[in-house]
């Protein structure tokens, strides 16, 4: 039995799986706090995560119906995400890791968002292509094998969730606000206005110009009319995040001729971005994927299986090992 633990940003979460990868329990405990603020804040989603941590685990251990003498393995988040949040769930593993004299294994957050997929599908094929897209990162992973993954594209600016996230704020929906675009667009027309699709060099993203020109657009309508056309306006916003993510993708696709496609972090929810990652797979005639909705924002599951897989390759790690606030 592993357990395992997420704290990089504003979600505690832990989660326990057995030793061939099955996901015994999922708990987390989203921090409300941020939503009044428009965005996270460090120190408090920090204070939040010593709040909670304990009680966090001790369901994920009763979920899984084990006692804390069952655990065999600690893994944790070590990377990247905020400092002191990291911290809190780092030091709870090592203290735990140390009086119950067990392996510590510190935890890609990026890799584990990737290694979700293998959690419903253990036979995915590689090498594969994952487009990660969540509030904090939107990447382009080659995925070799579980433990040899690269990136080979990335936002040069804004993530996709926070394009969606700043353009809800503007558009006066509470955070996080993607998922409200996404429902308004479902009745909306995509091509009814005409955002900018980014073009950025080589395989990398940007979404800042889409923001001001969406900020740019709103400030020249009246309300009445931003409200009259709310739907049309996020399908259009949506289709113009949408469009850029797969057409790199799609780029990435011919370059790198992978086995599979696969779409993990938040913004996998969307439902437009869903069907257009499927659509691409049909196009090209390879296996799309895309995990469950508790496993794609997020979670201690994709933590856990990421864990199991460097435990059992013998990655363990000491206990002088620090969090790390970007990707290495
Ligand atoms: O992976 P995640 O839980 O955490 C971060 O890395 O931040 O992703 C959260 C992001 C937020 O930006 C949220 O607005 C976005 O995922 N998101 C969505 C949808 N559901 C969540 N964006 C667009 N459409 C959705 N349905
Ligand atoms: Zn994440």
């Amino acid at each position: 039995m592993l357990l395992a633990i997420e704290s990089s940003c504003d979600e505690t979460a832990a989660a326990v799986c057995d030793n061939q990868g099955k996901i015994l329990s999922n708990v987390l405990r989203t921090q409300a706090i941020h939503a009044q603020y428009g965005g996270v804040i460090p120190e408090l989603a920090s204070r939040a995560h010593q709040q909670t941590i304990i009680t966090v685990v001790k369901h994920a251990l009763e979920k899984a119906n084990i006692t804390k003498n069952e655990v065999k393995a600690i893994a944790v988040t070590q990377g990247p995400g905020l400092i002191g949040a990291l911290l809190v769930g780092l030091h709870f593993a090592k203290g735990f890791a140390l009086a119950k004299n067990i392996p510590l294994i510190g935890v890609n957050h990026i890799q584990a968002h990737v290694l979700a997929h293998l959690i419903d599908n253990p036979d995915i094929e590689f090498p594969f292509l994952c487009l990660l897209v969540s509030g904090g990162h939107t990447q382009i992973m080659w995925v070799k094998s579980p433990l040899d993954m690269e990136i080979i594209g990335r936002t040069i600016d804004d993530a996709a969730g926070e394009a969606f996230d700043k353009g809800a704020k503007m558009l006066g929906f509470p955070y996080p606000g993607g998922h409200i675009i996404d429902k308004y667009a479902q009745q909306g027309n995509p091509e009814r206005f005409d955002f900018p699709v980014s073009n950025v060099p080589d395989l990398n993203y940007s979404f800042s110009g889409l923001k001001t020109a969406l900020l740019y657009f709103l400030q020249k309508q009246t309300p009445e009319y931003i409200q009259t056309n709310l739907a049309d306006i996020c399908a259009s916003y949506q289709h113009a995040i949408s469009k850029a993510l797969l057409n790199k993708f799609s780029l990435a696709i011919q370059k790198y001729k992978p086995k599979a496609i696969t779409l993990a972090g938040g913004v996998a929810a969307n439902s437009y971005i869903r069907t257009q990652l499927i659509e691409l797979g049909n196009h090209f005639n390879i296996p799309a994927y895309i995990p469950a909705f508790e496993y794609c924002t997020d979670n201690a599951a994709m933590i856990a299986i990421a864990g199991l897989h460097l435990w059992k390759a013998g990655k363990v790690s000491q206990q002088d090992i620090v969090p790390y606030t970007m990707y290495q």
